[in-house]
């Protein structure tokens, strides 16, 4: 397909960026269209895991270019950092492999101080961000106020930055937090500024040409369907459109000038969380560390960006057949199949029961989730340890059992099942 579009069916952590890796294989472009450097997409190549939080996961792939489009929220210290550490481990990085879009906004460090003093303003009811300056960036930019990248190609540019950090700083007075030193921020930002220069571009006109040449296009969501700002678990999601739709905007792609698409919601085989909000499955204690992971290994159930243990549960399927509507999902990749080895029996919430009633989708969308008790079905579960399984056909029959009652509940044919966090454990059933 011309476009095909990745994107998170839950509350993120899904395992899209080695999702993303597979299929950049086959791409000529792979672009980011949302979020900033909140994201945490792992890659296992070998013996080596990248862990990338703004530039596409699909670069560690020779084949495609890679953009950061124009939804994006840019802190340019973290993408120098990135940008090292893939040139360290031998990726290729320069201006003809990777462009940021001119209209991608700016983080600067005001807007990572103004959302760390806003968490602690919130106190109980605090949203559980990760402190990297999404909210108040988005915000700048909804409010008109904020900088882009193209203010970079101006001779005014740090002039402009003063601006904000001194605005910044009477809001960060206000909320009682410790106010910023502009000049040293100002002369980061000067270099950093001199060294993006060459990797800025019109993301949106190269991806309409790449198009236009029958180029293959690779959209990697960031977050997942349930923290996007219209459409998730709000007031507690991220401040972007996460969802499948967001790439044409985020990207600046024309809806009917993409030539056919396929939209891929990645699902992890059970239901996990970071921060505040509902979780209708969530489990605890033995259960919830069978399922997250003692933590010693790099795929346990700690943030990527954060490090904090995430909130863990049974799949919950009223969400994921929402995420497929609202995504318009065409296919489901099933992750972390391997962890589900060993549980004598797996539960999959079918429906809710709310004031007596059975609901099989959505009450008012997923911010209404109060009172919501989940139905389960029960599946049986599977000993063997799959890590080494490459052939659909060689899973354990629960495993595939387990599976086609996903696809089967969703509606949407599972495409790949991933076995173990290396690149090549994936099962595929085409
Ligand atoms: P923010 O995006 O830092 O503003 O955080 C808002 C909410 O989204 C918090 O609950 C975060 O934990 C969550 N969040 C943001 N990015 C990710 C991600 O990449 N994976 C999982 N959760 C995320």
């Amino acid at each position: 397909m011309p476009l095909q579009i990745i994107v998170g069916t839950q509350w993120g952590d899904e395992g899209k960026g080695r999702i993303v890796d597979w299929f950049a294989a086959n791409s000529d472009v792979v672009a980011r269209y949302n979020g900033g450097d909140n994201a945490g997409h792992s890659v296992t190549v070998g013996s080596k895991l990248f862990k990338l939080h703004l530039i596409p996961s699909g670069i560690i792939n020779p084949k495609p270019i890679a953009i950061l489009g124009n939804g994006m929220v840019i802190n340019p210290k973290s993408m120098l950092d990135e940008m090292e550490m893939l040139i360290a481990a031998g990726v290729e990085v320069d201006p003809k492999r990777l462009r940021i879009s001119h209209a991608a906004h700016l983080i600067t460090p005001a807007h990572q101080a103004l959302d760390k003093a806003m968490e602690v303003a919130r106190g109980k009811g605090n949203i559980g961000t990760t402190g990297r300056g999404i909210g108040p960036a988005y915000t700048d930019k909804a409010s008109r106020r904020g900088l882009r990248v193209a203010n970079m190609l101006e001779a005014n540019f740090s002039e402009e930055l003063t601006i904000r950090i001194e605005e910044a700083n009477r809001q960060l007075k206000l909320l009682g937090a410790e106010e910023l030193n502009a000049k040293s921020i100002v002369a980061d930002y000067e270099k950093y500024q001199q060294w993006m220069l060459p990797y800025i571009a019109d993301t949106s006109l190269e991806l309409h040409l790449a198009l236009k040449a029958g180029q293959t296009v690779l959209a990697e969501g960031a977050q997942g369907t349930l923290l996007d700002i219209d459409h998730g678990t709000y007031p507690f999601v991220t401040s972007s459109a996460t969802i499948a739709s967001g790439v044409f905007t985020g990207l600046g792609i024309g809806i009917s000038g993409t030539g056919g698409m396929e939209v891929t919601g990645v699902c992890k085989s059970f239901q996990t969380r970071v921060g505040s909000g509902p979780f209708p499955t969530e489990v605890f204690d033995d259960l919830a560390l069978q399922l997250r992971g003692s933590g010693a290994n790099p795929w346990d159930e700690y943030g990527t960006t954060t490090g904090r243990a995430r909130r863990v549960g049974w799949l919950d399927g009223v969400l994921l057949r929402y995420a497929v509507r609202i995504n318009g999902l065409t296919e489901l990749v099933i992750t972390k199949m391997d962890i589900l080895s060993g549980f004598e029996t797996l539960k999959l919430c079918v429906a809710y029961k709310k004031d007596g009633k059975i609901l099989e989708d959505l009450p008012f969308g997923p911010s209404n989730l109060d009172d919501c008790e989940p139905v389960y079905e029960e599946l049986p579960g599977w000993s063997e340890d799959i890590g080494g399984i490459r052939k659909w056909a060689e899973l354990p029959k629960a495993a595939e059992g387990y599976l086609e009652a996903i696809a089967r509940l969703a509606e949407v044919p599972v495409r790949l099942a991933s076995v173990g966090p290396e690149r090549e454990q994936i099962v595929s059933a085409k």
